[in-house]
């Protein structure tokens, strides 16, 4: 740990504010490598200490923050890890940062599932960090996750974050081309969540460069009109689904009414459109008849 003064410290914070940087991604570094969270730097304003201890020295933090804002690199590669519901991940730039919205996937998985059979077998298609494959086996331990991704590194970090943060839930890895290394699990899976390279083209081409030029390329675009994907994982699911099995997608903010026509092509019903917390189109789940 590294001491330093409370009044540089609180100095240090104040310059970004008045020189209108972004202070959430400040205090997602300090809480992230500096071991202090939002909630610690409010106590130590009121319990006002002459020193405050750090995981790392305060030269390095400011480099780091330097780092971020020189470059528009995002806090959670810098700190190689980010948070995603009450989980602390480990991240690399093999690996999409798990995003906000998705932390939805796991209450419309629980919802779908919760008045149904207790133990099932869900698939996690192109798992990333491992985030909603970890989070559902950690919440529901008779459930078994099926994790698939494309890329052996992006495995590697999933398989970490599952020894440190729920070694004793059920998840298998492999990889491979979504189902594809699934073979020995057809008619078996009760569940698919996917949430797939989706980008079109045109919308990959203007992403922010804090988005284009660190986060992989392979976790993103979703060819020409972005379905390319989709298509894929719509149109092999009977093969692995169980009667009455359900699928969930993430999906781009204007796909969901394409993605029911494909879902109602390959034999879904019970399709919708779920909103996500800002009120976007961004999840279509069906069943398979
Ligand atoms: C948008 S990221 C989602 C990661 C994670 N599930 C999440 O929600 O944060 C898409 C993931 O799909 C993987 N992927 C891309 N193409 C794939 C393919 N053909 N087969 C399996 N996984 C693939 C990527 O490597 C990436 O990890």
């Amino acid at each position: 740990m590294y001491e330093i003064s409370t009044k540089d410290l609180f100095l240090w914070i104040r310059d970004i504010k008045t020189s209108n940087q972004e202070i959430d991604d400040l205090y997602l570094l300090l809480d992230l490598i500096g071991g202090i969270s939002k909630t610690d730097l409010v106590l130590l304003k009121i319990n006002s200490q002459e020193k405050v201890s750090l995981k790392l020295d305060f030269h390095s933090l400011k480099r780091k923050w330097v780092e971020h804002t020189q470059h528009s690199k995002p806090i959670e590669y810098i700190c190689r890890s980010s948070y995603w519901r009450n989980c602390k991940l480990e991240i690399s730039t093999d690996v999409l940062i798990p995003r906000v919205e998705t932390e939805q996937i796991i209450e419309i998985a629980k919802d779908i599932i919760s008045t149904e059979a207790k133990k099932i077998i869900f698939a996690d298609l192109g798992t990333g960090s491992g985030a909603i494959a970890i989070s559902l086996t950690d919440e529901n331990k008779d459930w078994k996750c099926l994790a698939t991704d494309i890329d052996k590194n992006t495995l590697n970090v999933a398989q970490k974050n599952h020894k440190k943060i729920s070694s004793d839930s059920n998840i298998k890895f492999f990889c491979g081309n979504w189902w594809e290394p699934l073979k020995n699990y057809a008619g078996m899976i009760d569940l698919a969540i996917s949430n797939p390279p989706y980008i079109p083209s045109n919308v990959y081409e203007r992403l922010p460069s804090s988005v284009k030029d660190f986060e992989p390329k392979k976790a993103l675009y979703g060819g020409e009109d972005g379905l390319f994907h989709i298509k894929q994982i719509i149109s092999d699911a009977p093969k692995f689904l169980v009667k009455g099995g359900w699928i969930i997608l993430e999906n781009h903010f204007d796909q969901s009414q394409e993605i029911k026509h494909l879902m109602q092509a390959y034999g879904f019903n019970s399709l919708k459109t779920i909103n996500d917390i800002f009120g976007i189109g961004r999840f279509t789940i069906g069943r398979y008849k």
